[in-house]
């Protein structure tokens, strides 16, 4: 084969693609590899290129056995880490001196690995919220059999305890397959017809218990018409529980919860009709530091006062789902001191 004809093969590979003949040089790369390894790489010694020490071990050795061999480039996009999956693949009969060539292929694994960390994070996580109760109830259990066996007023006291960390342990169960289901549906679209007003108000009516043992006054604030969309009534609802109970929870020192309803028929970020929910509060508000992870599963950004709340974490996750699934968005702004103010846009 030509070295013309070779190089035509080589640009048409979809990845990163690089021949090395015997005499140890790139005869032929294309567009995606240069732009991994640099521009002028042709003619180029390999190991000048691939400085990885695995890297130049695959080609050396492929080039010796004139077999193939197999390993990992790890490099940064200027965006993140990558990871590539790199195939060495001996050619008999070409390349500039006779005795055959190795085509390198670089495949792009990036995300693979990005989605075992993250479930491995997970796991992780999960394992470490479900062990802190059990760790608890392990502990009274032992001290019940002991020295407290004959203590009724600290055995009533510890029964407690267990009772509000096995409630911790549920919630946590019930928050992550709630999430799991809302995962797994993402991609249905909703079709229920409801109205949001009635929605918020009897959201509103449910939390008042919490806001009343919390000294706040929950405030609605809607157009005087009714406001419909297509949603999932079950699942709107959980995610206004959540967002006006963190309000409670976490902005509640501000004294006020307020929850405004906004429609309007050329929203801006919707680009067309749209309703906003805006969940305000005047508590101490979210650093901005936070805000960018504030969704990501597990994530506090006060964790102390939320576990002591007891709050699992997940609550922001499982609404970002759902909104995901109205297609709709979710905002947070947030100054230290200043409050906080969560944003559900929802197209009409
Ligand atoms: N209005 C708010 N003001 C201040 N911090 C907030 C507010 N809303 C949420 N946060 C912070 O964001 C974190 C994540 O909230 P999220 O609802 O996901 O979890 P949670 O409330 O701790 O647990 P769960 O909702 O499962 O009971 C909270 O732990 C809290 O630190
Ligand atoms: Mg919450």
């Amino acid at each position: 084969m030509s070295n013309e004809l070779l190089a035509e093969v080589v640009s048409a590979v979809p990845m990163p693609t690089l021949m090395v003949d015997q005499t140890e040089r790139i005869i032929a790369a294309n567009t995606d590899a240069r732009t991994l390894l640099g521009q002028n790489i042709t003619g180029r010694h390999f190991a000048t290129i691939l400085r990885q020490p695995q890297v130049i071990e695959a080609m050396e050795q492929s080039l010796r056995t004139k077999g193939q061999a197999r390993t990992r480039h790890l490099s940064n996009d200027g965006a993140q880490d990558t990871t590539f999956e790199v195939e060495c693949r001996y050619m008999n009969g070409v390349g500039a001196v006779s005795g055959g060539a190795v085509l390198v292929v670089f495949q792009d694994v990036t995300h693979l690995e990005h989605a075992s960390q993250m479930r491995r994070d997970f796991v992780a996580n999960v394992s470490h919220e479900l062990r802190t109760p059990l760790t608890a109830l392990m502990g009274f259990i032992e001290t019940l059999r002991g020295p407290a066996r004959d203590d009724v007023s600290a055995r009533e006291r510890f029964l407690q305890i267990m009772m509000d960390e096995a409630n911790r342990m549920n919630r946590l169960v019930g928050d992550l397959l709630s999430l799991n289901r809302v995962e797994s549906e993402e991609r249905i679209r909703p079709r229920e017809q409801l109205e949001l007003t009635a929605l918020l108000q009897s959201t509103l009516n449910n939390l008042r218990p919490l806001a009343e043992a919390s000294s706040v006054v929950l405030t609605l604030n809607a157009p005087d018409g009714p406001v419909s969309l297509t949603g999932d009534s079950d699942q709107l609802r959980q995610v206004f529980t959540n967002l006006i109970e963190n309000a409670i929870k976490y902005g509640g020192s501000g004294g006020s919860v307020e929850v405004r309803v906004l429609s309007s028929d050329r929203d801006t970020a919707m680009r067309g009709p749209a309703v906003r929910v805006q969940i305000i509060d005047k508590g101490p508000g979210i650093d901005a530091t936070h805000l960018p992870r504030l969704t990501e599963r597990f994530y506090r950004a006060d964790s102390h006062r939320s576990r002591e709340l007891g709050g699992t974490g997940l609550g922001l996750a499982i609404v970002k789902h759902i909104i995901n699934r109205h297609r709709g968005r979710l905002r947070v702004e947030s100054d230290l001191g200043k409050g906080a103010v969560f944003t559900v846009i929802l197209p009409r």
